[in-house]
This record gives C-alpha cells, sequence and structure tokens, in this order.
C-alpha cells in the first residue's frame, strides 16, 4: 500500500516586523488589548514590492533542502493562497518557474485559513492514487495587503509569512486520514469582497471579520470535526502526541486543547510572534517545532483549522 510521508518543512517570515507598540501608534489599540484577546505580540509584514511567490520560493527551498530532494525530484506543486501574486497564473505556476521545477502538475487552492489543510490532503490523494510521487505543498500569504490599517478590529490580528513540506510516497504510514468540511451559507462572517471588472475594481478590497461570529463558529467546528476523524481512523484524544492548529486566536487554540484533554506542553504555538498567516499558519508552525526537535518520529501530529468560507478540517500525520 502507497502512503504519502512528509519529509522536509521550511518556512520564511519577511523581515519587517510589526509589534502591538508600533499599532498603538496606527490604530486607538492597545498591547494588553491585542494579547490579552488573541495571544498576538508582533507579526511580520512584507516589504513593498515582495509577493507571495517570493515567501513561498524561500520556504520551499528550505523544505526541499531538509528533505533532501532536488527540482528534478518534484512533480506536484500546491500552493495554498489567498492572496495570489495575480489574477493569473497560479502562484503555483510563478513558484514552479522560480524553482527550475519543469515536470509535473502545479495549482493552487483557495481555501482561505484552511488552505494548508485542503492542499495537504489533495496531495496526499494525488500520491496515493499514484499520479504524483514527490510533492510540495506551499502555505503562502501577504495578508496584510488585504487590511484596512484603520480598522483596530481586524488589523492588529494578520500577518505574512510561508510555509512548505515535502510530501513523499512511501511505504510506511504517513497521512492517516483527513476530514474536511465547506458550508458557503457562513460566507458573510469573513470575506474580502473585490472583484475586478472592466479594469476597475468592485466591492471592497479590505477583509471584513464578524470577531465573535467566527469565534463561536471556530470552536465548535474544530471540536467536531476532530472528533470525527478520530472516529474514522479508531483512535482516541489519548493517541494525539502534537497539536499544530491553525494560528488564529490563542482562546480558540486553548478551547480546543481543552476539549481533546491537552496540556497547551502539547500544542505548538506561534501565533504570538506571527499573527495570523491564513493558509501559511500551519506549515510555519509545523516547521518551528520540527526545527526545534519537539516533533519525533514515530509521533501522531494533528493539524486542524478553520477559515473564510466557510472551510474547516483536520489531517493526522505519523511523523
Ligand atoms: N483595540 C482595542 N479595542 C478594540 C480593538 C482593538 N484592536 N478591536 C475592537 N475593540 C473594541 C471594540 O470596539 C469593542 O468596544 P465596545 O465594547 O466599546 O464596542 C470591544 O473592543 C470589544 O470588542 P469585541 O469584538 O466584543 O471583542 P472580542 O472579545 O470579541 O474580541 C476578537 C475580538 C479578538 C476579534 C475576537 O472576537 C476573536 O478572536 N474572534 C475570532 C477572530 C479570528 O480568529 N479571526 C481569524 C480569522 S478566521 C480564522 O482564521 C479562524
Amino acid at each position: 500500500m502507497t502512503y504519502s510521508r512528509i519529509i522536509g518543512t521550511g518556512s520564511y517570515l519577511p523581515e519587517k516586523v510589526l509589534t502591538n507598540h508600533d499599532l498603538e501608534k496606527i490604530v486607538d489599540t492597545t498591547h494588553e488589548w491585542i494579547v490579552t484577546r488573541s495571544g498576538i505580540s508582533e507579526r511580520h509584514l512584507v516589504a513593498e514590492g515582495e509577493l507571495t511567490s517570493d515567501l513561498a520560493l524561500q520556504a520551499s527551498r528550505r523544505a526541499m533542502e531538509a528533505a533532501g530532494v532536488t527540482a528534478e525530484d518534484i512533480d506536484l506543486i500546491i500552493v495554498a493562497t489567498t492572496t495570489p501574486d495575480q489574477v493569473f497564473p497560479s502562484t503555483a505556476c510563478i513558484l514552479q518557474d522560480k524553482l527550475g521545477v519543469r515536470q509535473g502538475v502545479a495549482f493552487d487552492v483557495q481555501a482561505v485559513c484552511s488552505g494548508f489543510i485542503y492542499a495537504l490532503n489533495t496531495a496526499d490523494l494525488y500520491i496515493r492514487g499514484g499520479q504524483a510521487r514527490t510533492a510540495l505543498v506551499v502555505g503562502a500569504e501577504a495578508l496584510t495587503r488585504l487590511l484596512d490599517w484603520t480598522d483596530r478590529s481586524t488589523c492588529v490580528l494578520f500577518g505574512d509569512g510561508a510555509g512548505a513540506v515535502v510530501l513523499q510516497a512511501s511505504e510506511q504510514p504517513g497521512i492517516l486520514g483527513a476530514k474536511l468540511h465547506a458550508d458557503g451559507r457562513h460566507r458573510g462572517m469573513l470575506k474580502a469582497e473585490a472583484r475586478i471588472n472592466n479594469g476597475q475594481i468592485e466591492g471592497s478590497p479590505y477583509m471584513y471579520m464578524d470577531g465573535q461570529a467566527v469565534f463561536k463558529f471556530a470552536v465548535k467546528v474544530l471540536a467536531e470535526v476532530v472528533d470525527e476523524l478520530l472516529a474514522d481512523l479508531n483512535l482516541g484524544y489519548a493517541d494525539i502526541n502534537w497539536l499544530v492548529p491553525h494560528q488564529a486566536n490563542i482562546r480558540i487554540i486553548e478551547a480546543t486543547a481543552k476539549k481533546l484533554g491537552m496540556g497547551m506542553d502539547k500544542v505548538v504555538l506561534t501565533v504570538g510572534e506571527h499573527g495570523n498567516t491564513s493558509a501559511a499558519s500551519i506549515p510555519l508552525a509545523l516547521d518551528t517545532a520540527v526545527r526545534a526537535g519537539r516533533i519525533q518520529p514515530g509521533q501522531n501530529v494533528l493539524l486542524e483549522a478553520v477559515g473564510g468560507g466557510f472551510v474547516w478540517g483536520a489531517v493526522l500525520v505519523k511523523w
């Protein structure tokens, strides 16, 4: 039987750091308010002219180096992003060119904060179905370009960055299972409505979020989807060694960990230093934990996310 295994991780954060104290000078907020409500102390911001594919390129090179693979080995590239470089071609095709990959398949996945989970599941299906052998799965965002810097309810929560994994066919179990959902009825809770028409932008190009509604929805569905996935796999909470959640808000993460009966020492947390980087947040957090030597071979790592759409899901990975 063919499985897919993560054989390398990488990540990249843009140079510029914006702290909560910096934000105090931009909008009517305080470090105290932001940390208490979200757990965020600082976030990274893309530089002028720095594109999502540039962040993806750095993260991908690091993941490929860690995996010991070259451009000749990659036969599938999936980039999860809500902030592509341009309308088309896809950021995955731009990344493919920058990496010097000349074969295989490349496309983007748009599932906002759940993008990496969706992309990982898709790559797993490609590999298990025999259509790919070595996949590069990337979450990359220049999300701060969608922020209205006069709206204190959103601009304090988000950041930019990229994370990547190399997934390869193996006889040994790697990705154990995935459970994904979408419910478009809730699409109004979190959105950026802008569309291009006849050379003009129609609708707001800024992010809108009903924070309290998102919070309640996220806590509910994350707990449910983990239960569904574990039931499918005939496993229990005790079988999970690490939780690597989408890094949106520490209070959502704490609520999920409590439901799973996990101590916060088993939860990988980067939201404090990265903010919410949407599709990039899980691979960024995963790479941080892997490089710190926290995640060890044989351990079960649970990834979970929820985001605009609404879309949500969980993936269990044997390391
Ligand atoms: N600084 C200071 N005060 C603020 C700020 C700010 N940055 N933003 C809002 N406030 C004020 C509000 O105006 C309000 O004032 P009022 O009582 O005078 O009207 C007060 O703080 C309370 O606002 P609430 O919205 O009720 O604050 P809440 O406790 O709900 O926290 C937050 C807001 C942090 C957005 C919370 O609802 C939340 O975390 N929601 C989830 C959002 C999230 O995770 N989004 C990520 C995207 S989706 C995803 O990735 C899952």
